[in-house]
């Protein structure tokens, strides 16, 4: 398996969640870190608590100055990893009622994931590998007005699994997250996914982040996989 030594990884999302846990295992394992958010105060405070080395960019997903900027400003790279998603659960809305102004803001994990994956095409190294977030919805989607969320989450997969082909012998894979204790829900929302989860999923317990980051961080490091989804959900595709 690939060493994270002194290798380069883009960690967009490090402000939080799942981006926030990758950040904190590669640097243990002596990675350079580049940590990529809107929120530079919050990345900062992230920053404080690396180990290694590690740099701040303040970066807008869906502002393509901002992203090509940013990936001329960080350079050649190795690895990268992509959480980024605002406010996704918020604009949960049935159809029937749902306006284009939600509908659109329901595709910006997609347009994030393209503005990223564009910019980046053009300073990862040969050997390099990235990771984009699809859900565990695209198998199972669900009826409480996710249906845009469910689609953006589509598009990643099949948009990341067509890009494995293009840019080959870079390496593309997909997480498919469950529900994972992370920024997209409240605190009270957490705990009820908690007792939820406890009941219902056949590990019995809610995700974590750093679960999650495992994932991402093996598909990273395998040479053999690109254009896999994989699914990290604790069994929920299963009950
Ligand atoms: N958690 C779950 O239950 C779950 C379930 C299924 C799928 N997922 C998927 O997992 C991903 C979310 O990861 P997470 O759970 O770790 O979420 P999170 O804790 O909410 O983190 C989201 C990150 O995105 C950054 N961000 C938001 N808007 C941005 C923008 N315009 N430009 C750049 N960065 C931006 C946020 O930082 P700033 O505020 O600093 O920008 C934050 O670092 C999404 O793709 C989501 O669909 C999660």
């Amino acid at each position: 398996m690939i060493s994270f030594k002194n290798k380069k990884i883009v960690i967009v999302g490090a402000s939080s969640g799942i981006g926030k846990a990758i950040a904190s295992i590669v640097s243990v394992q002596g990675a350079i870190i580049y940590l990529v958010s809107r929120s530079k105060e919050k990345l900062l405070k992230v920053q404080e608590e690396l180990p290694g080395e590690s740099h701040v960019f303040s970066m807008d997903m869906l502002d393509d100055d901002s992203v090509n900027q940013t990936f001329a400003a960080i350079g050649s790279f190795d690895f990268l990893t992509f959480t980024a998603v605002a406010d996704e659960t918020k604009l949960m809305t049935p159809i029937k009622t749902m306006s284009n102004e939600t509908a659109q803001r329901g595709m910006e994990k997609f347009w994030g994931t393209f503005n990223v994956a564009r910019a980046a095409s053009n300073y990862i190294n040969k050997d390099g590998a990235m990771v984009f977030t699809s859900s565990m919805a695209i198998y199972r989607p669900s009826k409480n007005g996710a249906s845009m969320m469910n689609a953006a989450s589509a598009a990643v997969a099949v948009f990341s699994k067509a890009l494995a082909l293009e840019i080959a012998p870079v390496r593309i894979n997909i997480v498919a997250p469950g529900v994972v204790a992370t920024g997209v829900w409240t605190e009270d929302q957490k705990k009820g996914y908690k007792d939820w989860a406890a009941k219902t999923l056949p590990v019995g317990h809610l995700g974590s982040a750093e679960e999650l980051a495992n994932a991402y961080l093996s598909l990273l490091t395998n040479p053999y996989m690109t254009g896999s989804v994989v699914t990290v959900d604790g069994g929920l595709t299963l009950v």
